[in-house]
């Protein structure tokens, strides 16, 4: 049985490779086909993090801190909604949501070429960058140390993993 630790950052980085082959796509069937891909991973991987390890987090440190998660789940959140516009911008949709800074509310925009794609696929790495690498320093490594052999145990049976 693996850590958890080395599991989650694995999947990230396996995460990270197919968003890289998303990136060099050739044509537009193989684009959606490594979107597809991507977007199901990340989205098993967001839901192993709300519904498993979030709340042993949240238990573990105390109702009264639990800052960390509140601001992972937000940016859980804002991949949901940029995975929604880059799937629409690929179905030909091209509509992109943006944050309008006054009101700090989402906003519909239809792009009419296709630079909506790129600029969302952009800011999604950006969040993701900067996201997984304060669950690799804080989260992760608080579950790997905290953890009960059968909590771990427990864990991964809970854990499907979608890929051989
Ligand atoms: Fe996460
Ligand atoms: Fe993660």
């Amino acid at each position: 049985m693996p850590d958890i630790a080395e599991f989650m950052n694995r999947d990230h980085h396996r995460l990270d490779a197919i968003l890289a082959d998303f990136r060099k796509r050739s044509d537009g069937e193989q684009a959606k086909r490594f979107f597809s891909q991507f977007e199901s991973g990340l989205q098993a991987h967001i839901a192993w993090e709300e519904e498993l390890l979030f709340p042993l987090f949240e238990e573990g440190i105390g109702r009264g801190e639990s800052a960390p998660t509140a601001a992972m789940r937000a940016e859980h959140q804002r991949m949901r909604e940029l995975l929604r516009s880059i799937r629409e911008g690929l179905d030909g949709g091209r509509k992109v949501y943006l944050r309008v800074p006054e009101t700090g509310r989402m906003q519909a925009v239809t792009i009419k070429d296709g630079s909506g794609v790129d600029a969302t696929v952009n800011e999604l790495q950006d969040v993701l960058l900067a996201h997984n690498h304060k669950e690799a320093q804080i989260l992760y490594p608080w579950l790997a140390r905290t953890l009960t052999e059968r909590e771990r145990a427990a864990l991964f049976g809970r854990i499907q993993t979608p890929h051989a």
